[in-house]
């Protein structure tokens, strides 16, 4: 019933997206559009220049965007954009042309952030000027795009269904936003819901004398659904839920992720939709607790060591993602500026890192690390190294028999050299890959998690 209901405006967006482009096409110069098998279809050339230069109007329409741009099994749309914004900016072909050439980026997919890193990028070899002036058409471009918006078109890159349209429809039923495109009108209903971190539908009950119910598929992202009366299961791209008529519950995303679930209408007698009270943030928020506690029987220790608090925020984020304790590894003597200055070769961290015995002192409160049987290790890297303090933390306290896994954060070297310094210096521990976390939102430290099976 949901899903009819959903359907309903569905048709409404429709009709009404159909009167939009109506009207984008007779007013518009430039016609430019993707069909279903991917092909262009591109009129400017025959409506600008179809009398005075009927060869190039053929060329430009039919040649260039009917079989050039219509290569996009071969090379994506999107990276020929890339390809052809980069060529006209070197060439400081700054008129309507990339403006058209921004706008067709955009439509492929190119988000606000990228397009920002991309000209920057493009600045430093095809000078300074241009990129000023492709950065003046740009803004107009993407003006109402946020980062918001950003995390959206990502999400749909991960995903091949559509996102679709904002499901104002039923937004009175959901707490945050929510996405709905219809997939499938005929034999089985079937509809793509995107649900935005942390959105989630209220409590309903699909009712039906007989048959009825729903059926979910999760295609990207990290969602849940839950029963009145049962611990939440957690939905990844291809969870099959079957939700039987007369059951009360709720999906929706988790806090951290973006998630979509392709929604089958079951067929049924008398079916009905009943949408209840809401999924309070406090039923919500025990979830994800619950979850991470039943999903991992590991006791887990996150002891971090940061100078400069880098390190510190990658290691909260692991926590969480974990359900682990944080442990911050301190020295007794704490690092100062001078100290930290590695193109000073006296200062003392240049001097600890030269020397491989050097082992300075932990200060900080004592840690017994008899009850964790996990324990991930953070650190900054210094001289493509761990900090040698984290040698006096591994040495202080008996990690046999637990696994250990090191993270690390770093101006740009990867973990890989201390990593395996760590391994062979202490080869008795069970060390698992590590991960260098710079800047590494929620989501990703949680996949990481997810791959480790904790
Ligand atoms: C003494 C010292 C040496 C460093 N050496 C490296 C290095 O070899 N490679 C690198 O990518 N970053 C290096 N960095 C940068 C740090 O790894 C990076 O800023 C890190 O995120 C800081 O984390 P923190 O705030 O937790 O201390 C070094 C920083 C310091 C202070």
């Amino acid at each position: 019933m949901k899903i009819r209901f959903a359907s309903e405006h569905f048709q409404k967006y429709k009709q009404g997206t159909l009167h939009v482009v109506i009207l984008i096409s007779l007013f518009s110069i430039l016609t430019f559009q993707v069909m279903a098998q991917e092909k262009i279809v591109q009129t400017a050339g025959r409506t600008q220049l179809g009398e005075f230069a009927p060869e190039f109007a053929h060329l430009n329409d039919d040649i260039l965007f009917g079989e050039v741009w219509s290569r996009n099994d071969l090379l994506s749309l999107r990276d020929r954009s890339l390809v052809t914004l980069t060529s006209l900016i070197s060439q400081g072909i700054t008129d309507s042309s990339l403006g058209f050439h921004l706008q067709e980026a955009k439509k492929s997919g190119i988000t606000r952030t990228e397009i920002s890193e991309i000209i920057t990028h493009i600045a430093f070899y095809a000078g300074w000027p241009k990129a000023w002036a492709a950065f003046r058409q740009a803004k107009e471009v993407w003006a109402e795009e946020t980062s918001a918006d950003d995390a959206k078109a990502r999400f749909q890159r991960e995903m091949i269904f559509p996102i679709g349209e904002p499901n104002t429809a039923y937004a009175k039923y959901f707490t945050g936003n929510s996405y709905l495109a219809r997939i499938s009108d005929e034999q089985v209903p079937i509809a793509n819901v995107t649900f935005e971190p942390g959105c989630r539908n209220n409590w309903h009950i699909h009712h039906a004398t007989k048959g009825g119910g729903q059926m979910l598929i999760g295609v990207a992202g990290r969602g849940w659904y839950q029963e009145e009366g049962k611990p939440a299961q957690e939905i990844l791209p291809g969870t099959v839920i079957h939700i039987p008529a007369g059951v009360k519950h709720w999906h929706g995303a988790a806090i951290d992720s973006w998630f979509a679930h392709l929604a089958f209408e079951i067929s049924g007698e008398n079916a009905s939709n009943e949408w209840l009270e809401p999924v309070t943030d406090e039923e919500y928020g025990n979830i994800e607790v619950n979850m991470n506690s039943m999903q991992s029987n590991h006791k887990i220790l996150v002891a971090y060591f940061s100078a400069t608090g880098v390190t510190a925020r990658a290691a909260q984020k692991v926590a969480e993602a974990t359900g682990g304790e944080v442990y911050a590894i301190t020295p007794a003597k704490p690092y100062t500026d001078a100290d930290l200055d590695w193109r000073d070769k006296q200062s003392r961290s240049s001097v600890e890192m030269k020397d491989q015995k050097a082992r300075p002192a932990l200060g900080g409160k004592r840690l017994d690390v008899s009850e964790y049987d996990v324990v991930f290790i953070g650190y900054p890297i210094w001289w493509d190294q761990a900090p040698r303090i984290i040698n006096t933390f591994i040495e202080s306290h008996d990690l046999k028999g637990k696994t250990v896994i090191p993270f690390a954060t770093s101006g740009g070297s990867t973990i890989s050299g201390s990593a395996a310094t760590l391994k062979r210096t202490y080869p008795a521990l069970e060390w698992k890959e590590g991960r260098l976390l710079n800047r590494a939102d929620e989501k990703t430290v949680r996949t990481w998690i997810d791959i480790l099976g904790y």
